[in-house]
């Protein structure tokens, strides 16, 4: 059997409700993988699955090559941050986060050198002597993760431990995360409904829906391929606009053709599209591959009518229409240029996403 993390043929219940139909996944050691996905579709039942907090009704789990499926969480080597955590409110903030470790019988020395460690990565230094109910709630999620962070595990599992975070320290948490794997080497899911987190920190995403993988990939792979509209939609900020069209063909050439607008197809999405002949498709169109100007012949012009414009520094974000569908368009016309309106845009043409109208599925 493989290292890593590996969850096979996995099905959960409860009661008569199924979360997850059907889960099979590999983490290869040593990997970071985060899971994403709406409120609901199963992240932390995942999560709570691998630990063992959590029986999984059928399927197998095992963790570096050991089948883990009936093994309590104390036997699997793991340490976790919880979504909901809750420190032991008798103890100050260093107790806490040497509780696993004392417990142990770790030396004592190294015991404080870990903490400190912990402590000053999560900056948590000034703060070591207070009891948890003398923090904020940043401050305490940093304690819950330092607990974590503390043990030398086989595998760290982390649901949202970020969420409590003011945006400055989530961003810099990210990047201490990303440095922590790399300096641990440990296996790590990590599960957020953040696809920014998801994007910046993993080396493979897993994009889940109603209890079931979309996509596994990196975030390469899950940003200039998605398999379906769900994740086409669900990576990238803003949001993918998904508009109805049909293929059209005029003097030789091969487009995409809608209400208020015509995209010429580039030859490798022309050959594409001969795989969908006649079926109905919906047209993805990323916000930030708009141009103020054609850039080069792979631009085609669109005319948008705006709703509203977002000044947000050097680009705009554009709330428009066109032929009565709402669209984004991200525009970056430098930070002196006045609010932008109705016009002419320009889109490129290489960076045109097709999928089948009914199925969702990329073409
Ligand atoms: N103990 C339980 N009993 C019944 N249903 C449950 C239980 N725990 C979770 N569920 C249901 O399972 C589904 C998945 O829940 P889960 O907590 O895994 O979602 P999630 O992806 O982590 O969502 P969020 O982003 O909101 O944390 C939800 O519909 C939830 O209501
Ligand atoms: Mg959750």
């Amino acid at each position: 059997m493989a290292g890593g993390v590996v969850l096979k043929d996995v099905v959960k219940a409860f009661g008569d409700v199924t979360v997850i139909p059907e889960l099979s996944l590999e983490v290869a050691e040593g990997e970071f993988v985060v899971l994403v996905g709406p409120s609901g579709c199963g992240k932390s039942t995942t999560l709570r699955m691998i630990a063992g907090l959590e029986k999984v009704t059928e399927g197998s789990i095992s963790i570096a090559g050991r089948d883990v499926t009936w093994e309590r969480p104390k036997q699997r080597d793991i340490a976790m941050v919880f979504q909901s955590y809750a420190l032991y409110p008798h103890m100050n903030v260093g107790e806490n986060m040497s509780f696993a470790l004392r417990l142990a019988r770790v030396p004592k020395a190294e015991v404080a050198e870990r903490v400190q460690r912990a402590a000053e990565m999560l900056e948590l230094t000034p703060y070591l002597n207070r009891k948890p109910k003398d923090l904020s709630g940043g401050q305490r999620q940093r304690v819950a993760m330092g607990r974590a962070v503390v043990r030398d595990a086989y595998c760290f599992l982390f649901d949202e431990p970020l969420s409590n975070l003011d945006a400055k320290l989530r961003a810099s948490m990210r990047t201490e995360l990303a440095l922590l794997h790399k300096r641990l080497g440990r296996t790590m899911i990590y599960v957020t409904h953040d696809q920014i987190e998801a994007m910046t920190m993993a080396d493979r995403i897993v994009i889940m829906k109603d209890g079931l993988i979309q996509q596994v990939g990196t975030p390469k792979e899950v940003y200039n391929d998605p398999v379906n509209t769900f994740v086409a939609t669900f990576i990238g900020s803003p949001s993918m606009t998904l508009l109805d069209g049909e293929f059209v063909e005029e003097a030789g050439r091969l487009s995409v053709k809608g209400a208020g607008y015509t995209l010429p197809l580039t030859e490798r999405l022309a050959e594409r599209a001969k795989t969908a002949n006649g079926r109905a498709i919906s047209v993805g169109l990323r916000p930030e591959h708009f141009a103020g100007s054609a850039l080069d012949d792979g631009f085609a012009p669109l005319d948008l009518k705006v709703k509203v414009s977002e000044y947000i520094g050097s680009s705009q974000f554009l709330a428009a229409e066109i032929g009565g569908a709402d669209i984004t368009a991200a525009v970056d016309v430098g930070p002196e240029a006045d609010l932008l309106s109705d016009g002419t845009y320009y889109f490129d043409t290489r960076r045109i996403y097709l999928f089948d109208r009914e199925t969702g599925r990329a073409i």
